[in-house]
């Protein structure tokens, strides 16, 4: 249980680092100074982001990585490497994330497959990483980025999207119980829709947040270390108990 304030968390991995939230979270640490290990797919766009960084602020430590966190192997491995580079990892930010599903039985099977692989299995395969460096080192802070649409069960496009980050919030907490006496925190963040290029998957955003305020807030509440928040606050905070509790078929008139 988190008893103490939250420490400096001073060398941070991020997953999905190449775009979006991922890159600004990167952005918005190195500007406090922290030292990064960047993970994505795109070397290129990290190696761009690393350049950035260390000609920006030029006392940290970034380390750059490509990694596909559908790879499990590929995923241990990669932690463990960037935990060689910085001497150790004090906090990881499992942020990949893809949205690629549509109606089941129509012809989005693959892509609903690509979603589950890597928002739910990935997000598996970061935490089993993350939790063995961190009880290792009997310390460490595992944020997840989840999503406002993991608390109710959505229609078409987003119904296997909002699927695996239910599975991911509940992950999360159960984590966070099993590790209660332990050192090591958890936290599910839950972003309401921003402005990145996986949005655009969205049919039917509401409170579209810009990316410079999402990110603000996402990495507030990271820094808090609770094990959930809703971001930006307003309106996500407000929104998430009638979320909860509305009819269904009142539920999917509003938000699909
Ligand atoms: N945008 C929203 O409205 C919103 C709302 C709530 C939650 N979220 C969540 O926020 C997180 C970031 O999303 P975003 O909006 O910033 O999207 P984005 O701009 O599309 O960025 C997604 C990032 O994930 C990486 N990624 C995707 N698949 C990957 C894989 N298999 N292995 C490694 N990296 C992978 C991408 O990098 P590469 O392609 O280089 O691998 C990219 O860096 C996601 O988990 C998303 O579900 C977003």
């Amino acid at each position: 249980m988190p008893a103490t304030p939250p420490v400096r968390r001073q060398r941070i991995l991020i997953t999905g680092a190449s775009a979006g939230l991922g890159a600004e979270m990167a952005r918005a640490w190195a500007q406090d100074g922290r030292d990064l290990a960047l993970c994505a797919r795109r070397l290129g766009e990290l190696e761009r982001l690393r350049d950035e960084l260390v000609v920006a602020y030029p006392d940290i430590r970034v380390s750059v990585h490509a990694l596909d966190v559908d790879d499990h192997a590929a995923v241990d491995a990669t932690f463990e490497e960037a935990a060689s580079a910085l001497g150790g990892l004090d906090r990881v930010v499992a942020n990949a994330g893809v949205a690629q599903s549509g109606s089941l039985g129509l012809d989005d099977a693959e892509g609903n497959r690509a979603t589950a692989r890597t928002n739910f299995l990935g997000v598996l395969h970061q935490a089993e990483a993350a939790l063995r460096i961190f009880r290792r080192a009997e310390s460490g802070h595992l944020a997840v980025i989840s999503s406002m649409s993991a608390l109710r069960g959505m229609a078409g496009p987003m119904s296997v999207y909002a699927a695996t980050k239910a599975g991911v919030s509940a992950l999360a907490e159960g984590l966070h119980s099993d590790l209660w006496d332990s050192p090591i925190t958890v936290t599910a963040v839950h972003p309401g829709y921003v402005s990145t290029s996986l949005a655009t998957a969205f049919p039917q955003p509401i409170f579209m947040t810009s990316l410079p305020r999402a990110t603000r807030a996402v990495v507030a509440a990271i820094e808090r270390e609770a094990p959930r928040a809703y971001v930006p606050a307003w309106p996500w905070v407000a929104l998430a108990l009638p979320m909860r509790l509305l009819p269904l078929g009142v539920y999917r008139r509003i938000a699909g």
